[in-house]
Parts: structure tokens; C-alpha cells; sequence
């Protein structure tokens, strides 16, 4: 049995009279790549902002048995890189700033770790002079990337990554986030609102249906035999990639 990373336990989060987490519990394994999946409004990115401490549980409990700083070892990649990026800050700024806020590098090593950054996201070095509005969608999404793994987390939160992009650009952000998951031994939890992109990365599956886990399994046994009738019809609607 793989320890886990991250525990969640009777999560709950209500924002005035709506339950957006509705008593979700929950481990995350080290080194896994949890797929969590649900139509729009299920609470998905409710769950991942209370994981990552953006904001507080109504009750419930999170424990990190296996993370020691989570700032920085827990990270999120949004779905809209247009929105995530600061139109008037240079991309290699945004890369480096985690970094700058952490103080995990003196300023004057910076450039050089941007420089690393944007390689491992397949980006030439001379990007870092670019501003958003500069790069293509599929691109901006590679400095969302880039930005998350400056200071070298275990965790990421890829919060519908690939949603807000061309089909034909989907695969590649998808290959490359399954490159650096296997090199960088990181452990994710993918959301997702079809189950073709989660087929692809994940190992084990979550399935939210209007603030609570419905179902969660090997993905393997969950394509093959869904126990609920939402995941068989999650299913049905999904196209192979
Ligand atoms: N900050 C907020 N204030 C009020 N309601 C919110 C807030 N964030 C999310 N909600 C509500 O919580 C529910 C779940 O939303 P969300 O977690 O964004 O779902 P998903 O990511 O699965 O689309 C929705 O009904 C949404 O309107
Ligand atoms: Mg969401």
C-alpha cells in the first residue's frame, strides 16, 4: 500500500445557502495521478482550492501526512491561462515569482532557473521577454505549467488544463504534462469535465456529482464496470483519444 500524500476527510464547503463540497473524503496517494471528474458546477475546483489552502473548509479535515510545506510543495494550474496571467507582466517575471516570493533563489539566479523552466515546457529561453498576449493559448498554458513547477512541487492541481484549448493542441499539453509527472515524480490530481483527457493521465478516478463523490476507482475498473449510473452516462458521452 502507497502512503498517501494528502487525506481529506468529511470535507464540507458551503458559500451562504449553496453546498458546494458536500462530505467528500478522500487519499491522495503519493506518485499517483488522481483524475477527479463532474459536469460544471460539481464542485471540483471548490475542492482543489480548499486543498491547496486557497480557502477554508466549512468543516472537515485535510491532512498532509506526506508534504511539509504546502505553499510550496502544492501548486495549481488554472484553466485559463489568459486569466491566470498578468497581461502586463512579462512571462519570464511570472515564471520567477513564485520563486521571488518563497525566497527559494537569490534574484540574481533567477533568469537562469526561468531559463531551465521554459526548457522543461518545451518553450525557446528568449520567451521570457514575451508578454501573454505574445504566445498562442496552447503556449500561455506551458507558462501556467512552468510557473507551477518553479518551486519544485510535489503536488499539482491541474485544474481543466486542456479545457479552454484546440482539441489538436490538447494532446500535446497532455503529453507533456505525463513527461514531467514521470521525470519530476509528481503526484497530481487532474480535473477534468470528460473522461477522455482523465483516461489519458490518470490512474485512479473520481467521479463528483453536485458536491459529493459519487464513485472512485482504478480506472481501469471504472471504465470497464461503473457502479453509478452518472458515471455510465459520463462514459457513454466520451470519445477516445
Ligand atoms: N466563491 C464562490 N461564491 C459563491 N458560490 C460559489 C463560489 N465558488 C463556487 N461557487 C458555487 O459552488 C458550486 C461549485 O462550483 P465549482 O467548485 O466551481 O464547480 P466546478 O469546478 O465543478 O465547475 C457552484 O454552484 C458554484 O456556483
Ligand atoms: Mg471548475
Amino acid at each position: 500500500m502507497v502512503s498517501p500524500l494528502i487525506e481529506i476527510e468529511h470535507l464540507v464547503k458551503q458559500f451562504g445557502a449553496v453546498t458546494a463540497v458536500n462530505d467528500v473524503s478522500l487519499s491522495i496517494r503519493q506518485g499517483e495521478s488522481l483524475g477527479l471528474v463532474g459536469e460544471s458546477g460539481s464542485g471540483k475546483t471548490t475542492l482543489a482550492r480548499m486543498v491547496i489552502r486557497l480557502i477554508e473548509p466549512t468543516s472537515g479535515k485535510i491532512n498532509y501526512p506526506g508534504v511539509s510545506d504546502i505553499r510550496r510543495e502544492c501548486q495549481i494550474v488554472f484553466q485559463d491561462p489568459q486569466t491566470s496571467l498578468n497581461p502586463r507582466i512579462k512571462v519570464g517575471e511570472a515564471i520567477g515569482e513564485p520563486l521571488l516570493i518563497h525566497a527559494l533563489l537569490p534574484k540574481s539566479a533567477i533568469p537562469l532557473r526561468v531559463k531551465e523552466l521554459l526548457d522543461m515546457v518545451k518553450l525557446p529561453a528568449e520567451y521570457a521577454g514575451r508578454y501573454p498576449h505574445e504566445l498562442s493559448g496552447g503556449e500561455r498554458q506551458r507558462i501556467g505549467i512552468a510557473r507551477a513547477l518553479a518551486s519544485r512541487p510535489k503536488f499539482l492541481i491541474l485544474d481543466e488544463p486542456v479545457s479552454a484549448l484546440d482539441v489538436s493542441i490538447q494532446v500535446d499539453v497532455l503529453r507533456l504534462l505525463r513527461s514531467l509527472r514521470d521525470e519530476l515524480k509528481l503526484t497530481y490530481l487532474f480535473i477534468a469535465h470528460d473522461l477522455s483527457v482523465i483516461g489519458f493521465i490518470c490512474d485512479r478516478v473520481a467521479v463528483m456529482k453536485q458536491g459529493e463523490l459519487l464513485e472512485l476507482a482504478d480506472k481501469a475498473e471504472l471504465f470497464a464496470a461503473p457502479k453509478m449510473p452518472y458515471t455510465r452516462k459520463l462514459l457513454a458521452s466520451t470519445l477516445a483519444f
